[in-house]
């Protein structure tokens, strides 16, 4: 049911980092308004509604899916509470955006799809990298033919670490840096390719003292991953958490007839040099002094701001989810990073569809 005012309703679970992503993202969007938020803290709750404009707050998601007004709920929440809230938003009756991963298990991500299918609902998966305008604009030169056939793809997420206590253990996240930042890579090379990933060689750090440089966290703070795809195409995906300077995106596409290179987050038109330093770069730079080069608008350029209103724009019109970004493509996502930590762990290749 739209809001009073005719807009797509979204009730935000979760009201600090991916929770404000999210928010200043449906603020741009013109057929969206956020009607509601719902956090477990209170001080930040509140701080959050009254940034965004926001009138109803919750504490209970449960409550919050009680609200007529809200059509889509957008699960902002650490990894381990997906399935619980996405679970109650269906049985509500509501479409959901869910952040990566899907769920922290492969079983709480293939019942969140069937309860979603079952229901008739939208279940989107807010893989970003597919809606980001570079690797939108790179995908359609692809498409067009100009490198011809695609041959290999290497494709990394990294920073320095993550900010959330959330992401410390594996119980609350379900993986480490392949997980959280390596899903981006893994849903991507599908999304460009068409094809299914057949095959999964990895290679992690093991977590707490066999890390390179976090030994505090459970899950590995490096992880590199080969998958083969069904037509023979080699991708090389990786996520670390061992990188200085700020987060650093980087897809190249290596085809029979040429090579698309994409540097998502330091390919800013802008260079900055500064002997005082400024208050903000980019994600997870943590210097501004010198030369630098400074995200000029991060919730667009990585893709936030057209993946929210593609998503608002499906419930509105009810158009079919965007392929790479169906709750079936978090699923497949989460496959292939399991299968790469059952690789690491037992030494040889595994398919990922065994686990789908
Ligand atoms: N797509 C991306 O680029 C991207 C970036 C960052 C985070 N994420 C994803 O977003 C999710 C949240 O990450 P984050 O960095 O914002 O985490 P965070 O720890 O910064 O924030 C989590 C929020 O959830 C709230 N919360 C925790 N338990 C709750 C409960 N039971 N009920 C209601 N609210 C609760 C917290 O109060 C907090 O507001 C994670 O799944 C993460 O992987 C995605």
């Amino acid at each position: 049911m739209p809001t009073k005012a005719g807009k797509v309703g979204i009730g935000i679970v979760g009201s600090k980092f991916a929770g404000e992503l999210h928010a200043t993202a449906y603020s741009r969007c013109a057929d969206a308004e956020i009607v509601a938020a719902c956090s477990n803290r209170p001080d930040e709750l509140e701080e959050f509604t009254t940034r965004f404009g926001i009138n109803k707050s919750y504490s209970d998601y449960h409550e919050m899916m009680k609200d007529p007004e809200i059509d889509i709920v957008s699960i902002c929440v650490p990894n381990f509470l997906h399935h619980a809230v996405a679970m109650a938003a269906c049985e509500a009756g509501k479409h959901v955006v869910c952040e990566k991963p899907l769920a922290t298990t492969m079983e709480h991500a293939r019942e969140m799809v069937e309860a979603f299918d079952k229901k008739g609902l939208k279940l989107m998966y807010a893989e970003d990298w597919n809606f980001a305008p570079a690797l939108v604009r790179a995908k359609e030169i692809v498409d067009e033919g100009a490198i011809g056939r695609i041959l290999y793809i290497r494709a990394k997420e990294s920073h320095n670490g993550s900010h959330s206590p959330f992401a410390q253990t594996l119980d609350y996240c379900g993986g480490g840096a392949l997980l959280h930042l390596g899903c981006h890579p893994a849903s991507f090379v599908r999304y460009i390719t068409g094809q299914e990933v057949v095959e999964v060689v990895a290679s992690i750090t093991e977590g707490f003292e066999k890390n390179l440089v976090h030994h505090g966290l459970e899950g590995e703070d490096f992880g590199v991953a080969l998958l083969t795809l069904a037509d023979g195409t080699r991708a090389v995906i990786e996520g670390n958490y061992v990188t200085q300077g700020g987060m650093d995106d980087c897809v190249e596409i290596y085809g029979t007839e040429g090579v698309v290179k994409v540097d998502l987050t330091f390919g800013s038109p802008l260079s900055v040099y500064s002997s005082r330093g400024y208050s903000y770069v980019l994600e997870k730079a943590d210097l501004s002094t010198g030369w630098t080069k400074p995200a000029i608008d991060e919730f667009y350029s990585l893709g936030y701001e057209t993946e929210l209103a593609a998503f608002v724009r499906c419930v509105k019109e009810d158009l079919p989810v965007p392929e790479g970004a169906r709750g079936i493509d978090g699923l497949a996502t989460l496959a292939i990073v399991k299968a790469a930590y059952q690789s690491a762990a037992e030494g040889r290749p595994v398919d990922p569809r065994e686990l789908w």
